[in-house]
């Protein structure tokens, strides 16, 4: 989507700020549970007195009920905070409404059913409304006063490698501030669409970097809007490219007048980032990237393994340096897959190649995935110049699963395209670890108006 119309959409946004309540989750009714503190554009005006950080701790004992956590709880004998335990600490970004993000219990309960650790939520709710440039002066003097608390628990005990940051935009980049002042020894810092605006041109100092944290992983969904389009960690998953999700409206324009969760829809792209990684914290599937120069090279199949990384691609989620097991570990280094719109988003990719005997016009055909009862459409357009053509497919099932392919001679009607002489077509699944034979079909010609299939007899999980 556009700057402008996003700017738009923003600006209409506004308009609502002061009567608008978001669907906000609750804590379970418990009042003695702590929460997050929520303020108004109003409020924030009014009071403007100081940033009022406050901490709330989550672990396996209390999943639905959050304490309030500062320092003096760790001498207290009914903290839960074990300082023998890693600790995941969340930081949320700018809340333009001012109000609480509603995911982070979500994102806490999935951080403690992975794994025992302690969850330290950052509420800076306060700090984060108003302005976003106001906000972005703010960020520096919340990462400060995190590193205070980071000393303390260090002096009961934890070391700096135990701990985790997961940043939500801006909070990805009080994550690496944080990770500056400490010189780069807290163990991982990973970036959920690490903001963009303000912070692409800024010094690595300023922004989220590899130099922040033993580890920094980071997950690209909204670059050319809210998200940063530069790589920020040792590696960069880019979804889709990075840009534009799958399942967020583009350009429906008129929706903002008829449809009311405005901030939803601006956003859409922006939160991917985060529902992804909730889901691979469930443990649904495998969302490995590939790594590869650019997107397009990676659409055109020009990256289909992780041989850079000793054959083994870095996987999204809590698995250690995301699975890389070379040393050192490689920085700034991008990594492309496809997902799906909705959880768990995984999907396989498939590599089609298609080569065909010189054509004297150019033509179209179209190729044709069928499993039992779905298909999936490809068309390729076909040009004199060229004999073999490649491209990356999401499919929805496996390679293996596949049934039959079809290809179609779909020229324009007005003139007469010739018959197409394929010479092959291979599907190849990837990443792969055993170096699967690609399923090729070879000399074929396609008339037109007579499609062509071919059925595959082919087993899964033989292997
Ligand atoms: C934040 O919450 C605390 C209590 O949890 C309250 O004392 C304080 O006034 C709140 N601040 C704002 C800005 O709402
Ligand atoms: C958040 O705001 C609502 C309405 O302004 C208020 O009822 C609620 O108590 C606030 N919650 C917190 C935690 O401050
Ligand atoms: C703290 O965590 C350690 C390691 O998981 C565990 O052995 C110990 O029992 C825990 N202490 C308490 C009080 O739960
Ligand atoms: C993760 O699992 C929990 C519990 O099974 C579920 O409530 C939640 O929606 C899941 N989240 C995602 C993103 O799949």
């Amino acid at each position: 989507m556009s700057w402008e119309l996003k700017t738009i959409l923003l600006c209409a946004l506004t308009v609502y700020i002061t009567s608008v309540v978001v669907g906000v989750e609750e804590w379970q009714g418990d009042e003695k549970c702590a929460d997050l503190n929520n303020t108004t554009w109003l409020e924030y005006q009014q009071q403007r007195v100081k940033l009022q950080v406050q901490y709330l701790l989550l672990t396996r004992s209390t999943m639905d009920c959050a304490q309030m956590f500062s320092q003096e709880s760790l001498t207290m004998p009914s903290s839960h905070f074990n300082t023998s335990r890693p600790t995941k600490v969340i930081i949320h970004g700018y809340r333009a409404l001012g109000s609480k993000p509603s995911w982070v219990k979500e994102l806490a309960q999935a951080l403690l059913r992975a794994q025992d650790v302690n969850v330290l939520v950052v509420d800076w709710v306060y700090g984060a409304s108003f302005a976003y440039n106001l906000v972005v002066e703010n960020y520096k003097e919340v990462a400060v006063q995190i590193s205070v608390l980071i000393n303390q628990l260090q002096e009961h005990g934890c070391n700096l490698e135990s701990f985790h940051f997961i940043g939500v935009s801006l909070g990805a980049h009080v994550a690496g501030f944080v990770g500056t002042l400490f010189e780069g020894k807290i163990g991982r810092i990973t970036g959920l669409d690490p903001a963009g605006p303000m912070f692409k041109r800024a010094d690595t100092f300023d922004r989220l970097d590899p130099s922040d944290a033993q580890f920094v992983d980071a997950i690209h969904t909204d670059s050319d809007y809210f998200g940063i389009s530069i790589p920020v960690g040792h590696v960069d998953f880019f979804l889709n490219g990075g840009k534009d999700q799958t399942g967020c409206a583009r350009s429906r324009f008129a929706s903002i007048l008829i449809y009311f969760p405005v901030y939803g829809y601006v956003i859409c792209d922006h939160m991917r980032a985060l529902h992804v990684y909730m889901s691979a914290l469930n443990g649904s599937c495998p969302l490995k990237g590939i790594p590869c120069f650019n997107y397009e090279d990676f659409l055109r199949g020009q990256c289909v393994d992780c041989d850079v990384f000793g054959g083994t691609c870095p996987t999204i989620g809590l698995s250690e340096n995301s699975g890389i097991v070379l040393s050192p570990i490689p920085k700034e280094q991008k990594l492309f897959l496809l997902t799906t719109s909705s959880p768990p988003f995984c999907t396989h990719h498939i590599l089609l190649e298609l080569e065909v005997s010189p054509l004297d016009k150019s033509a179209e055909v179209e190729v044709t995935l069928r499993t039992e009862n779905l298909g999936t459409e490809q068309r390729l357009r076909l040009q004199t110049s060229t004999t073999v053509y490649r491209t990356v497919l999401a499919h929805p099932v496996a390679l293996c699963e596949i049934g039959s392919i079809e290809l179609k001679n779909t020229g324009a009607r007005f003139y007469r395209q010739g018959d197409i002489h394929v010479k092959s077509v291979c599907l190849t699944e990837f990443p792969s670890l055993r170096r699967e034979h690609p399923l090729c079909v070879n000399n074929i010609n396609v008339r037109r108006g007579a499609p062509w299939s071919h059925h595959f007899v082919q087993v899964c999980g033989f292997f």
